[in-house]
């Protein structure tokens, strides 16, 4: 594939790209969830419900109408959706700076992998977030994901804390 048959478009609630994308959308991002759980098995209890289909879309479009909230990037090639960026503005309140960029997904089909459609989405993310004057990222990464580790790596990004998990309840 030839990275420039790659287009980053921003979702929004009102371009009709969200009709276009948004089963493409929900069906991967329950596979990047399900996968990042599998690669991070301490926290055992952590899942997605597929019956949950209606109630996520939901969530997500409630998401991208929050637009100085939400970048929802989605990497086209032609009109099939291949890899998409999720980033969140995170309120830290009470702390300097206010605000952080949470990448809350970052994913691109295998089929896609290794041609800088991650890199591309990513660099877009962070324009929009510096747009949005939002210069601190911070993300989790499952353990066990070394594509994850190696892709953030290279990006700047440095492990900086562990999180603890404790579950009570099965
Ligand atoms: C991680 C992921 C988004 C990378 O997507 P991609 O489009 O293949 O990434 P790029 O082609 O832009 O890679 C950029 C660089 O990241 C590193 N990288 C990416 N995938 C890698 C892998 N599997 N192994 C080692 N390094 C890797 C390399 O340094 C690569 O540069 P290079 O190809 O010139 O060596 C993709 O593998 C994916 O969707 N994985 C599943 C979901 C996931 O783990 N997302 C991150 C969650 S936090």
């Amino acid at each position: 594939m030839d990275s420039s048959q790659i287009h980053i478009k921003l979702v929004s609630s009102d371009n009709g790209l969200w009709a276009q994308c948004y089963s493409w959308f929900l069906d991967t991002y329950f596979l990047a969830v399900e996968d990042e759980i599998k690669k991070g098995s301490a926290r055992s209890w952590r899942r997605v419900d597929r019956s949950q289909r209606d109630e996520l879309k939901k969530v997500f479009e409630n998401l991208i109408s929050q637009k100085d909230k939400t970048c929802l990037l989605i990497a086209f090639e032609g009109d099939q959706p291949r890899g998409y960026f999720l980033g969140i503005v995170k309120d830290c309140v009470a702390e300097i700076p206010s605000m952080v960029g949470y990448i809350n997904g970052l994913y691109v089909d295998p089929s896609k992998r290794r041609q800088k459609v991650a890199s591309r989405l990513y660099e877009k993310g962070i324009q929009w977030f510096q747009e949005h004057e939002i210069f601190h990222y911070e993300l989790y990464v499952a353990l066990e994901s070394q594509e994850a580790h190696q892709f953030w790596s290279q990006k700047g990004f440095v492990l900086s804390e562990q999180v603890m998990n404790l579950s009570l309840k099965k």
